[in-house]
């Protein structure tokens, strides 16, 4: 797949200098999780596929290779990404992809589909710690798929081909539910899947598939209803906007007490995220796709938890917990998805946020001053957050590891500086 961008991201650093009030308009791209998956669902049917509104982000080009792999050619231009999809796949993802990332497991269903085996890399775990994938494997058996572990690869096989049955999820997985979704649309009869992922890019996913011909309801509520058809065919799809990076230009204009407009996005697919902006005490103002922050002084404390969507998003976690960082009073964060999802907290106490960790419970003593110095990037949302602490913090902020913010967010640095921050990219 062709290129989007030439840097050198392993060595890359973004530098803030605090104080500017960030003022103006942004507009986001595509979702960046819901694009991986559409990449993935397009493996399902033979020809040219297109998606518009594709962010130029790292994961897309990574997921580009994992399509590569399997015999797919990609062409990304202009935010449009062409596929054609061959009619015999290779049905792999190696571990040199699947280490780069881990989404690409979702593979596994739509392979078994099509051909009847699939051998993807046990993704083990990654910058967000263990993340097992028990439930794709339990869901994708109660389709007909038999799994063995062989050497570090999870070898998959329905010789008999997949069947429809009744899968009840745990816990409303995103994962699991679509590389169920993705091998239940061409499995013969009718699969129920009950405590799915509601996810916006859920049901952003079942609307491509459902226009390539699979016949999916239920998309957005607790139970998804999936009639098997025979076959899919190539269609062009728009992608919904990304929610994750509008909630971040929003917190952006919000740390930095300034008034950030974000076009371009669907406002309910942030409604708990806003609630907790305007708790905080940010003027929050919406029209059908559009989003106004007007930051405060001073945030007011806000307790949240982390929960699958409609809840707060756990990749909102970090942005928020930087702005109550500087905010007045004591703020309790509890992060219900992830284990390592804080890792960034001993970062954000360097820059002088007072914080006490108790297993998932984040403690978060507001703070006046946020004092600028250089910062690790753990992952990409954290990373985001860690240059949104570094526009309220007194001085330079150094973040380094930029790699992360580049897997997710295209242009976070002239995005930013388009709104007035004094920020630059720069070769260490
Ligand atoms: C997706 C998103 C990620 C987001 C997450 C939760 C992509 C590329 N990534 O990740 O940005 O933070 O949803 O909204 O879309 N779990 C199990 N067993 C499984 C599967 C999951 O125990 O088989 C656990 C995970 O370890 C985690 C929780 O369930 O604690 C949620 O994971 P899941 O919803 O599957 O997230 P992802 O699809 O990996």
């Amino acid at each position: 797949m062709s290129s989007t961008g030439t840097y050198n991201p392993v060595m890359d650093q973004i530098v803030v200098t605090g104080g500017a009030r960030l003022e103006g308009s942004v507009s986001v791209l595509g979702a960046k999780n819901a694009v991986l998956k559409q990449m993935v669902a397009m493996l399902l049917a033979p020809g040219v596929h297109r998606l518009t509104n594709v962010p130029g982000i790292l994961d897309v080009e990574l997921m580009g290779k994992v399509l590569d792999h399997t015999g797919a050619q990609c062409e990304f231009y202009g935010h449009t990404l062409t596929v054609e999809v061959p009619d015999d796949l290779r049905p792999e993802a190696p571990l040199e992809l699947v280490r780069q990332m881990r989404a690409s497991i979702i593979v596994l269903g739509p392979l078994l589909a099509r051909t009847g085996i699939a051998s993807v890399a046990f993704p083990g775990g990654d910058d967000l710690g263990a993340r097992p994938i028990d439930m794709h494997l339990a869901g994708l058996r109660a389709l007909g798929a038999e799994f063995e572990l062989e050497h570090g690869t999870v070898v998959g096989r329905a010789p008999e081909g997949l069947t429809g049955a009744e899968v009840d999820l745990e816990f409303p997985s995103v994962g699991a539910t679509e590389n169920i979704l993705l091998a239940a649309v061409l499995a013969t009869g009718e699969t129920v899947i009950n405590n799915p992922a509601r996810e916006p890019e859920i049901q952003d996913l079942a609307r491509q598939l459902n226009a390539m011909g699979a016949d999916i309801s239920g998309a957005g509520t607790s139970r998804m209803v999936v009639s098997g058809v025979g076959e899919l065919h190539p269609v062009d799809h728009r992608v919904i906007p990304d929610r994750l990076e509008a909630g971040t230009y929003a917190v952006a204009g919000a740390i930095s007490r300034g008034r950030v407009r974000v076009d371009n996005c669907v406002p309910d697919h942030l409604r708990m995220e806003l609630k907790k902006l305007a708790e905080a005490g940010c003027g929050v103002d919406r029209g059908d796709d559009w989003i106004e922050i007007d930051g405060p002084e001073r945030p007011n404390s806000v307790d949240f938890a982390t929960l699958p969507f409609p809840g707060f998003a756990t990749d909102m976690q970090p942005q928020m917990v930087a702005l109550l960082a500087s905010g007045e009073g004591t703020s309790v964060v509890t992060e219900n998805l992830y284990d390592a999802r804080f890792r960034y907290l001993g970062e954000l106490m360097r820059m002088g946020a007072d914080v006490t960790i108790e297993w998932q419970h984040a403690v978060i003593r507001g703070t006046e001053r946020l004092s600028g110095c250089p910062v690790l990037a753990p992952d990409i949302r954290a990373g985001a957050a860690l240059v949104l602490a570094g526009l309220r913090a007194d001085g330079y902020t150094t973040v380094s590891d930029v790699q992360h913010i580049d897997r997710g967010y295209e242009g976070f640095v002239d995005r930013l500086a388009s709104l007035g921050a004094v920020i630059e990219r720069r070769s260490a």
